[in-house]
């Protein structure tokens, strides 16, 4: 995989060619100062926000009795912020409202779907700009945009073509994993499906194996291909409830890019290739097949979750009781190992 490839892939680059065929949405370029921001491991929340501002209260958990706690808005609270930028905030919100009023965000690649757990609905779904930052600044694969996009391409030795930062908004729609397919181009022809979701058994795909091949292929031939930019490529696709396919996304055909139920070497090597009856077809075909979730490994403990979101208030005396004993304890010892002999 070449890192034009890598450039061909940007939503940016194949919106505008297969738009009539996707969701629709909208693409805004990324200020510097908000790139920094999502880079900074220090600050997470942002201000302006009515319902992810975090709110520390000073001294509150001296108490004794759990009951005494007032969660007042005295002036010993401290509100923690972060930089506010009022004119992109309001692009964004301008641009939510156009799409209804939740969407889907991404990078020029990558969606942050390492992250869903750290947001209130669990889900990537958003209203405005604090909900974006709150999962992009949680997320791996969004760093992974910003800082490494060529890491795996096999012309390293060329200069990093120059990219320009988008925030993809997407139009949120319900998509029902089981809809979801991966399809995998070489040489423009269509050589491989495999079921998007390969953690779950979906009976409905081993009942219409063939009803779902032949939709996927007809989209292809009818819209994609020869269209895009180049002849090697993994195009995602929804089939909706009525049987219409739908594109969700364009990856570059390599490592970077998940094979799920294919191998690369079966993709790269030949193993696979295009039959006179059609590309071969993966899904997972028993209960047995069931796998943990891929994304299960990026997330944190629940006491962690409950404790940042301040979801167990009774969580968080706790751990700070917590704190608070140690810091005495480690106190205490250090003035035994100060007292003289
Ligand atoms: N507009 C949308 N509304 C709601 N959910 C969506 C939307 N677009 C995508 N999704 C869901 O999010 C998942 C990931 O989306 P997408 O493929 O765009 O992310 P990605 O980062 O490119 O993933 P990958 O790394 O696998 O290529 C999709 O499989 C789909 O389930
Ligand atoms: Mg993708």
């Amino acid at each position: 995989m070449k890192k034009e490839q890598v450039v061909n892939c940007q939503f940016s680059v194949w919106y505008p060619i297969f738009k009539k065929y996707t969701i629709k949405s909208l693409i805004l370029p990324l200020p510097q100062n908000v790139i920094d921001y999502l880079l900074d491991d220090g600050t997470l929340v942002v201000a302006g926000s009515e319902h992810n501002t975090q709110q520390i209260h000073g001294n509150d958990w001296e108490s004794n009795e759990e009951e005494d706690i007032q969660w007042s808005d005295d002036d010993t609270t401290t509100t923690v912020t972060a930089p506010e930028f009022p004119e992109f905030s309001s692009k964004v919100l301008e641009a939510i409202n156009a799409l209804g009023g939740n969407v889907f965000p991404k990078l020029n690649w990558s969606a942050p779907r390492d992250a869903n757990w750290i947001a209130l609905n669990n889900s990537l779904q958003c209203r405005c700009l604090s909900d974006i930052f709150l999962i992009f600044k949680s997320s791996d694969f969004i760093t992974h945009d910003l800082t490494q996009p060529f890491r795996v391409c096999s012309d390293q030795d060329s200069p990093d073509p120059d990219i320009k930062y988008e925030l993809v908004l997407r139009k949120w729609s319900e998509l029902i994993p089981g809809g979801e397919f991966r399809c995998f181009v070489k040489e423009n022809e269509l050589i491989a499906i495999s079921q998007r979701d390969y953690t779950q058994y979906y009976p409905h795909i081993l009942k219409q194996e063939e009803q779902i091949c032949q939709a996927i292929q007809e989209f292809y031939t009818l819209h994609i291909q020869y269209n895009f930019l180049d002849e090697d490529f993994v195009f995602d696709v929804y089939r909706d409830s009525l049987g219409r396919v739908w594109l969700i996304d364009l990856n570059p055909f390599g490592e970077v890019t998940d094979s799920l139920l294919f191998s690369w070497e079966e993709l790269t090597t030949g193993e696979i290739t295009r039959h006179q009856e059609g590309p071969a077809f993966r899904y997972a075909t028993s209960d047995m097949t069931l796998q943990p979730s891929p994304c299960l490994s990026y997330r944190i403990p629940r006491d962690f979750v409950d404790l940042s979101t301040g979801e167990d208030a009774y969580k968080l005396i706790d751990f700070l009781k917590l704190t608070k004993s140690r810091q005495e304890d480690e106190e205490e010892e250090e003035d035994e190992e100060e007292a003289p002999q």
